[in-house]
Parts: C-alpha cells; sequence; structure tokens
C-alpha cells in the first residue's frame, strides 16, 4: 500500500468516526428529555406516598371543635407552596371535616372518593351523603350503602394536636378505586 493509499483510509475512518459520533449523540439528546421527564409523566399515577413528605397545615383551635364528634367544615389553606421558579403564599387547596373525639381528632376530605364532588354533612340524619350518585357514609367514614357508587370510605388524612391547635398533613386521593392511593 503506498502512502497515499493510507492516508486516504485514515480519512475514511475519521470520517466514519464523526459520523457514528455524531448520531449518538442526536440520539442521546433526543432520548434526554423523555428520560429526565419520566418521572414526572409517571408522578403521581404509580407514585405512593404515606403521607410523611407532606407538611402539616395548621387548621383551627381545638377549642372550636364540639366535643360531642359532630362534624365541622373547614377550608384548608397553605402558608406556602413552591413550584420550580415561584412561591405562592396562602393557596387554598380543599376542605375536610373535623370530628373530634376528647383530644382526638379525625379529618375527612370532603372530595367524594368516587368522583371528587363535595360530600355533604346531614345534620338530621347525622351522616355524611354525597349528591353527585347518592353515596352515604356513616360519621366514621364508613360506606352505608350496598352499592355505593363509592368504592371506598371517606379519606382520611394525619392530624395532631400542638398547642391547642389542630394540625393535618393534607392529601388527595386517586377517585373511584377501592385503595387509598395519595396523589402526592
Ligand atoms: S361523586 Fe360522590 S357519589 Fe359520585
Amino acid at each position: 500500500m503506498t502512502e497515499k493509499d493510507e492516508q486516504t483510509d485514515d480519512n475514511k475512518n475519521r470520517r466514519k468516526f464523526i459520523v457514528t459520533s455524531t448520531i449518538g449523540a442526536s440520539a442521546a439528546c433526543a432520548l434526554f428529555p423523555f428520560a429526565s421527564g419520566l418521572p414526572s409523566v409517571l408522578d403521581p399515577v404509580t407514585k405512593k406516598s404515606d403521607g410523611a413528605s407532606t407538611p402539616w397545615t395548621k387548621v383551627t383551635a381545638l377549642a372550636s371543635l364540639p366535643e360531642d364528634g359532630t362534624p365541622t367544615k373547614f377550608e384548608v389553606v397553605l402558608e406556602k407552596v413552591k413550584d420550580a421558579w415561584t412561591t405562592y403564599t396562602n393557596i387554598p387547596v380543599g376542605a375536610v371535616y373535623l370530628a373530634r373525639s376528647g383530644d382526638k381528632v379525625t379529618a375527612y376530605n370532603l372530595k367524594c372518593p368516587h368522583l371528587g364532588c363535595a360530600i355533604d354533612y346531614r345534620s338530621k340524619s347525622n351522616d355524611y351523603f354525597c349528591p353527585c350518585h347518592n353515596s352515604t357514609f356513616a360519621l366514621d367514614g364508613s360506606v352505608t350503602t350496598e352499592n355505593s357508587p363509592s368504592p371506598r370510605g371517606m379519606d382520611t388524612m394525619d392530624t395532631k394536636i400542638e398547642d391547642g391547635s389542630v394540625w393535618i398533613r393534607f392529601q388527595q386521593f386517586r377517585p373511584n378505586i377501592a385503595e387509598k392511593i395519595p396523589l402526592s
């Protein structure tokens, strides 16, 4: 092989390497955004949370709740909500019924586990009722009708009493399935 032939082969190999590298880099660039976005694509459908990462929110004074367990409705307002760029303050995120038994408080999400309508507390029958498809719930949140449209009882969340105030970890849950799975 002459020196000229060797140079031609070298040039061919160099061109082949550049083309291969460019295709590889382009493929990686095309795939990377999808890969980096994958968790947010899957979230919150596959995400399960035990609530430990959910911040506590103060709702009301314990003394303001009836001691006989009658539920009282409260709007839940988060003091701070952060996204990647901005911090928002005093954001309403939902509503709960708080029911007190001594020094223990149970929080029930106002959203119906069927399709998310607002559940009413009926003082006459002392139970809960969702007017959208007539699901009824006992005071402890359990389903009370045999063929209830709601596949599970009312959703509860963590509560604690601190310095005379009721705090909750407010969460929403996946609708219309029997299992109670948090959305965040
Ligand atoms: S949304 Fe409550 S029963 Fe359907």
